[in-house]
């Protein structure tokens, strides 16, 4: 695991993390020896970690991750259309500094980016956030395609709706989505949500499927909580 918490720290959540690809995991124990050019051993908040997952707030180096993420037509097919936006002036310039004034501004809510634990590699990323319409948090994600289908969505989204109960005084977690994209539909109902409504809207861009409008699911404080109790008893 390429981790190494601030020892001047103990109970804070900045922790040294491989971001990229790891040139040579003997870098890990020293803290005196920084960042190979495929190995950036950075301070970075770390928000959780699952069993396979590292989520932590973005910085500045995450410019080329979201660029990358978003030109895959896959990954966008739901969201724009297959467009790849934004593009790189407006991550560097708009969408990580949006990002980080949020974790100000909201503590413990926000977007943050999402590594696999074991090779410090970016998968893409989550968020639990105020929903603009009526600032009820709302969960999110976006991976990369290579990671699809191996439960990453269901791990991290479960992990943050967990955090977000146990840490906030929130009585429900809302997710929407397009009708017609399944993949994100079962991860809600994996993680507990149920179905709410669907709805319509104006949509920007030509999206397959868009006919069929919009999904919002939710789960209510109540439910998470006898969820958590059979957990516990099972
Ligand atoms: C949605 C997304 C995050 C899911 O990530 P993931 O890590 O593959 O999700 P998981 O593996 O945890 O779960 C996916 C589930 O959807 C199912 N699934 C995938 N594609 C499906 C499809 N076309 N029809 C029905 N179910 C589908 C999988 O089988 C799995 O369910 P299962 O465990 O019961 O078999 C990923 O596809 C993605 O990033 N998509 C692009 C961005 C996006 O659309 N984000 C959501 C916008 S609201």
């Amino acid at each position: 695991m390429h981790t190494g918490t601030l020892r001047s720290l103990p109970d804070n959540p900045i922790q040294r993390l491989h971001i990229g690809r790891p040139a040579n995991c003997a870098t890990c124990p020293s803290e005196q020896r920084i960042a190979g050019p495929n190995c950036y051993y950075l301070p970075v908040h770390v928000h959780l970690q699952a069993s396979r997952l590292t989520i932590r707030r973005f910085t500045a180096e995450d410019e080329d991750n979201l660029v990358s993420l978003n030109s895959d037509p896959e990954v966008m097919r739901y969201l724009t259309g297959g467009v790849p936006e934004p593009g790189r002036d407006q991550i560097r310039d708009e969408i990580i500094p949006f990002h980080l004034a949020f974790y100000e501004a909201h503590p413990g809510f926000g977007t943050w980016a999402a590594d696999d634990i074991g090779t410090g590699s970016f998968l893409g990323w989550f968020h639990l956030r105020p929903r603009r319409s009526d600032g009820l948090p709302d969960l999110g994600y976006r991976l990369r395609r290579s990671a699809w289908g191996n439960g990453y969505a269901t791990e991290g989204s479960r992990a943050l709706i967990d955090k977000g109960f146990a840490d906030h005084d929130i009585d429900r977690v809302v997710a929407e989505t397009m009708t017609v994209n399944l993949a994100s539909r079962r991860v809600m109902e994996k993680c507990g949500l149920r179905y709410v409504r669907t709805y319509f809207e104006d949509e920007q861009y030509a999206i397959e499927g868009a006919e069929q409008g919009h999904v919002e699911y939710q789960l209510t404080r109540a439910d998470w909580e006898a969820a958590q109790q059979l957990t516990a008893l099972a």
